[in-house]
């Protein structure tokens, strides 16, 4: 699949996410200020990676991306709040997301912590709901339950939290912290989507091992872009994680072993893909270089 069918599915893909944030608190009787905040930081852009590759999984095992939807979105839902909480100042205290005023910024810190809350909560509401069988979305929700939680994403950040400061960790350390801070809800994401298309044991293993690759490689190109990239390209302040004090693939081992270190496990993600063929999973493959060629 060339780059530009790729950008045009991920466009196409992310429309349909867009369109179901848009009215995932309709219908619902919440404060006023409270519903603000968390539509401006669900609506305020993003690349949607994560739901994208949940229809993405699903659609390679058959089912038709769509019927995952509302749990793609969840799954934005969530990553979303992660973002709203990272940038409070009790965490990395950045002032810019998504090209906008941080939600901290733009409401206040009570607000952003509690929308960040109702994200998450309703996010899980919206899984636990899916009209899908029963066994296939209860095993996803525990999957993504398991992924975001504190062996996953939370557990990851305060891994980020201890290591800000620190003069150096190990190569061992920072792997670990990227593989649960970012790796397990990308990683997930892909898993979820193939799980709630029934996919055997062998498919589900190969799929968690081109997300956990693929996590990872997201994250170091994250630390890449916060060092060679600006604010304005990027929508959230460049040059944040040294002036945090923060560990990073740049820090401990240089920008041109960081893009191998990237390269590396993106080429690992698409060998994992191995046993599948067709137009998803090459998209799957596209998307792979893609987290590791982005410039945002
Ligand atoms: C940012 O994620 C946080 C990380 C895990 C690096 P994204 O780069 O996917 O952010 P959006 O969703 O596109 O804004
Ligand atoms: C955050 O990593 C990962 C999350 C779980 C939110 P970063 O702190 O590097 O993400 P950005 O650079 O602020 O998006
Ligand atoms: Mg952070
Ligand atoms: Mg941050
Ligand atoms: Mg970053």
């Amino acid at each position: 699949m060339t780059p530009q069918e790729m950008k045009q599915l991920l466009k196409e893909r992310g429309a349909q996410v867009e369109a179901w944030l848009a009215g995932c608190l309709d219908g619902r009787d919440l404060p006023p200020r409270l519903r603000d905040s968390m539509l401006y930081s669900l609506q305020a852009g993003g690349k949607r990676l994560r739901p994208v590759l949940c229809m993405s999984t699903a659609a390679m095992c058959g089912l038709e991306p769509e019927r995952v939807l509302p749990f793609a979105g969840a799954i934005e839902m969530v990553h979303t709040y992660s973002l709203i909480h990272d940038d409070l100042p009790a965490m990395d205290d950045d002032d810019l997301r998504r090209g906008k005023p941080s939600n901290h910024k733009a409401f206040d810190e009570a607000t952003a912590i509690l929308a960040g809350d109702g994200l998450l909560t309703d996010a899980f509401f919206v899984m636990s709901g899916l009209d899908l069988p029963a066994p296939c979305v209860l095993a996803a929700l525990r999957e993504f339950a398991l992924a975001a939680g504190s062996s996953g994403m939370v557990g990851g950040q305060e891994w980020d939290m201890i290591f800000t400061g620190m003069e150096s960790i190990t190569l061992d350390q920072l792997r670990l912290m990227h593989a649960m801070k970012t790796g397990a809800i990308l990683r997930a994401s892909c898993v979820c989507g193939a799980m709630l298309a029934g996919a055997d044991a062998a498919a589900l293993k190969a799929i968690g091992d081109f997300g956990a690759a693929l996590g990872v490689a997201f994250q170091i190109a994250d630390d890449i872009l916060d060092v060679v990239s600006d604010t304005e390209t990027l929508g959230k302040p460049a040059g944040s994680d040294e002036e945090q004090g923060k560990n990073t693939y740049p820090k401990l081992v240089g920008l041109d072993k960081s893009r191998e270190l990237a390269r590396g496990y993106a080429d690992s993600a698409q060998a994992a893909l191995a046993r599948f063929d067709g137009r998803e999973a090459a998209f799957l493959a596209a998307l792979a270089d893609y987290t590791v060629n982005r410039t945002a």
